[in-house]
This record gives structure tokens, sequence and C-alpha cells, in this order.
């Protein structure tokens, strides 16, 4: 069987892409970034650079395969609903053209009637999938809240539970919901390409019923705390999309999005679930957020919601905004004369997170908190790894944009910035060379630089001799990182 997998930087296809490479299956991956993938895949799966839009890419990736996987969606761009509908019929064109006998989408739970734009989208796009079901079958399954750790809704409900004692909430906490588990996502995803069965069929996935605020008050159990929450009838969506915004790492439009669709119960609608997988048990949620904690602790995460995205980034960096053209930037050089490369390297990717910062920490939390009252992502993003990175993912209100072994680490500012903006850190013979760079959007984006300056004086001056203090006091990660 010869299988295609999309979306496998996301949160469900990082996970899916693990568990189909033990399989040793023969796979092939259609990524917009290559480079966000490990090094050693290239020996393991054949890799595809494209994306949906990309007519020519789908073809060839799509060519003599038996399965695809479609797991993409563009929640983060504006439009994302137009997105997302041509996306789903260019691959389904694709797809039929080239052969392809099964495609297995996962969507959200929800009926269409009451649903949010985001699980609109989410229905439109398997509407589009399943439209040619005498020319190619599509298996659609449909999951609720995810739980695992990284997976937006455990964020979400994991920093509210952990930060407010007393919570005034919207009446949405008392919607009901069937959250599953991660681990039972995937094992569906991948029990679906094995199915005998010849139709397109609508799997509804989900453990136990219950409302959002039960949720919230298990995993503060979970976290060893105790928590009240007071519905009330009177927020709005637009204040508590704020709320989530400040007070968990998920940025407003995002909040905006999921909010929408609380209101509305999301619960399973067939049995498909236990008549076509009756081998798949699905975990309790206590068992779910047992897990997503335990993985955390460990420092296990395998992929986050905020990992996404770091295609359309690189590409905007590599081809229209050469970092090293920036019109204004803050240059700092030291030269290596004892520390070990090496180790200079990996105290560098260990920036961020609970790691800080190198220094004037509370300032750091300042520009975080200002992020988050416009919008942006803020600092609770932290990091998935407390020492490994990968390209594409997210540290912070940055995302790795380039990573080479023991040489460089490139960061783009994902906060509210009158610009775009990068953080570098080189090593190049032995010099070791920090740059902020920035392009300035209008006269706005020079006054913030300009107004800035004497910050960045005391911040960027302080943190590259930071960096070289620490890798000279020879604390090594002692894990490594990872490309
Ligand atoms: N996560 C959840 O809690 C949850 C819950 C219920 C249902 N689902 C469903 O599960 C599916 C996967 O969700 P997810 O959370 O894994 O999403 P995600 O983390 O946002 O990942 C989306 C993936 O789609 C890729 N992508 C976006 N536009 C693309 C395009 N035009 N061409 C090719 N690739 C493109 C992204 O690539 P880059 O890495 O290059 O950005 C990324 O790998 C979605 O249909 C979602 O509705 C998820």
């Amino acid at each position: 069987m010869k299988i295609l997998l999309t979306g496998s930087n996301g949160y469900i296809g990082r996970r899916l892409k693990q568990k189909l490479l033990i399989q040793k299956h023969d796979l092939r991956l259609l990524v917009r970034n290559p480079k966000s993938l490990d090094k050693t895949i290239h020996e393991r799966a054949e890799v595809f650079q494209g994306d949906t839009f990309d007519l020519h890419a789908l073809q060839k990736a799509l060519e003599g395969v038996d399965v695809a996987y479609y797991l993409i969606h563009s929640l983060q761009e504006e439009n994302y609903r137009e997105l997302d509908k041509q996306s789903a019929q260019n691959f389904l064109d694709a797809a039929v053209e080239c052969g392809v006998k099964r495609i297995i989408y996962l969507g959200g739970l929800g009926i269409k009637e009451h649903a949010s734009q985001h699980l609109l989208s989410r229905i439109e796009t398997g509407e589009i999938l399943s439209s040619r079901p005498d020319e190619i079958q599509t298996i659609w399954i449909r999951a609720g809240v995810i739980i695992g750790s990284g997976s937006a809704s455990f964020e979400i409900i994991r920093h509210l539970s952990e930060k407010l004692p007393v919570m005034v909430t919207p009446k949405w906490v008392s919607t009901l919901a069937q959250p599953i588990g991660v681990d039972d996502v995937i094992s569906y995803l991948d029990s679906a390409k094995d199915l005998k069965y010849d139709n397109n069929l609508i799997v509804d996935i989900g453990s136990q019923k219950m409302t959002y605020k039960e949720m919230m008050l298990s995993c503060a159990k979970a976290l060893g705390l105790k928590r009240w929450i007071i519905p009330l009838p009177v927020l709005s969506i637009k204040l508590s999309s704020y709320w989530l915004n400040l007070f968990t790492p998920v940025p407003y439009n995002v909040a905006k999005s999921l909010i929408e669709g609380l209101s509305s119960e999301v619960v399973v609608q067939n049995d498909h679930a236990k008549k076509y997988f009756p081998h798949i048990h699905p975990a309790s949620f206590q068992e779910a957020v047992q897990k997503a904690i335990q993985e955390m602790e460990n420092n296990q995460i395998h992929s986050r919601w905020s990992d996404a995205g770091g295609g359309v980034d690189l590409w905007e960096a590599q081809h229209k905004h050469d970092p090293s053209s920036a019109i204004l930037m803050d240059r700092q050089t030291l030269k290596i004369t004892n520390v070990d490369k090496k180790t200079l390297y990996e105290t560098f990717c260990a920036i961020g997170g609970k790691g800080g910062w190198f220094g004037y920490e509370w300032l750091w939390e300042v520009r975080g908190a200002l992020d988050k009252l416009i919008g942006g992502a803020g600092l609770n993003r932290g990091r998935r790894d407390r020492y490994k990175l990968r390209i594409g993912e997210s540290v912070d209100f940055w995302r790795v944009e380039d990573l080479v072994e023991n040489e460089r680490l490139l960061l783009r500012a994902q906060m509210k910035v009158p610009g775009k903006a990068w953080l570098e850190f080189k090593i190049q013979g032995d010099e070791f060379i920090q740059t902020a760079y920035f392009y300035p959007r209008g006269l706005w984006g020079r006054l913030y630089w300009y107004l800035l300056t004497p910050l960045h004086y005391l911040v960027f001056g302080n943190m590259i001799r930071a960096i070289y203090q620490k890798a000279h006091t020879n604390e090594p990660s002692k894990k490594g990182y990872e490309n």
C-alpha cells in the first residue's frame, strides 16, 4: 500500500507520521517546508515539496498512491474558509485523476445548522472530499475536542485551570462535548487505511460526554488544584475571546474561532466508530489528561498546535525578505576564544520557554503581555522541548526559521510588530554574531524601532554576553538538538 500523508508537520500529522513510519509503510509526504522534517526522513519516506494550490506538485505526490490522508487546514489565515474549499477541491480532483483509491480526512464533530465558521469550513472540506463517491472513496473521521500534550484544546483548558482559582465564565461552559485522546484519534486514522469497506463513510469519534466546565474541573483535579467556575450569561464571544487570548497561549483570532464553536454541542452523531473499529476503546478524558501531563513533565511533547504555518513564513523569508538585507539591524559580535562551538550552539538553541531569554526577563514579560493585549501570541506558547528545536516550530512569540547544526539559529518574530523582525545567532569562523533584523512598515515601523533602541542596547548587548558566559561555564544541554 502506497500512502500519501499531507499536513505531516501539523499537530495530528506529525503523530500519525510517527506511527506510519514505525509500521514501515511505503510512505510519501507532501510538505510545504521540507527543512522542518527530521534529517533522517529521506531514508524512510519519499518527500514531495509543495502545497495543495500547486497542481503540478499535487499530481506528482499523488501518482501511484493507494491511500491519501488529508490533514490540512488553514485556520491561521484570515480567508481560511475559501482557501480550505479550494484546497480540498484541488486535492480531490488530483486524487481522482491519479487513481487514488481512498482519501482519509479528519474533520470536526458538529451539525451544519449550528456550526461556527471554523466548523463550517471543516464540514465543507469533508463534503467536497466526499463528492465523487463513484470515483474515489472518502473516510471522513470527525473528532471534537482533542486532548493531548500540545493540543490547542488541552492547552486552553490547562492554562485556564492553572492560572485562575475562580473563573467567571460565559454560559458555553455548560455545553456538552465529547472529547477524545490524541492517541485514539491516531489509532482511528491509522486503522482507517486498512478498513475493509468500499463506500464513503463518516465516523464520529469521542469518549464520554461532558461539559467544558466538567473538563476544566477534571483537568484542575489532575493537576492537583481545586477550582471554582461560575457561569454568567452576559459574557460575549468577543469578551471571552480576549479572555482566552490573555490567559492562554492562543492568539485572538484562533481564540475567537474556537469560542464561536463552543455554543453548540459537539457530540457523536453515529455509531460507526464502534461498528467499524470495534478494537479501539477510547481512553477516558481523565486518562487522556494524565497522559498529556505526563508527556509535558517528561519533556516528550511530540507536536504542538502552534507549530504549523512554518512553511509559509520560511518561504516568505527566503524569497521576499532576506533578513540580511533588512534596513534596520542591531548586530553584536564576540570573539570565540575559550568556548566549545557545539556547546555555544546548544546554549543559544535553549533560548526561550522556561529557560528565559538570557537576562532582562521582566522586559520580555512586559513585551509578551503587550503582545497579548493587542491580540498576539504572547510569551506563553513556550517551547515544545527544553533543549531541542525543529525548523518551523514556535518558541514563545518567535518561530524557528532556520537551524544549521553548530552554526546558526534564525528566529522570525510572530509578535505583533509594525514590520517584520528576525533574531539570528551565528557562529562564523571564530566569531559569535547575534543580529536583530527589522523591516519596518511605514513611519510607525521606523518610529517603533528607534523608540526601542535604548532597550535593544540593554537587552541584546546583555544577551550575547549572557549566552557566551553560560556556554563558557559549560552548561551543555546534554540532550543535544534536532534538525
Ligand atoms: N488539533 C485538533 O485539536 C483537532 C480537533 C478536531 C479536528 N481536527 C482536524 O484535524 C485536521 C488536522 O488538524 P491539525 O490540528 O493537525 O492542524 P495543524 O496543526 O494546523 O496542521 C495543518 C497542516 O496543514 C498543512 N497545510 C496547510 N495548508 C496547506 C496547503 N495548502 N497545502 C499543504 N499543506 C498545508 C500545514 O503545513 P505547514 O506545516 O507547512 O504549515 C500543517 O502541516 C484538521 O482537519 C482539523 O480540523 C483537529
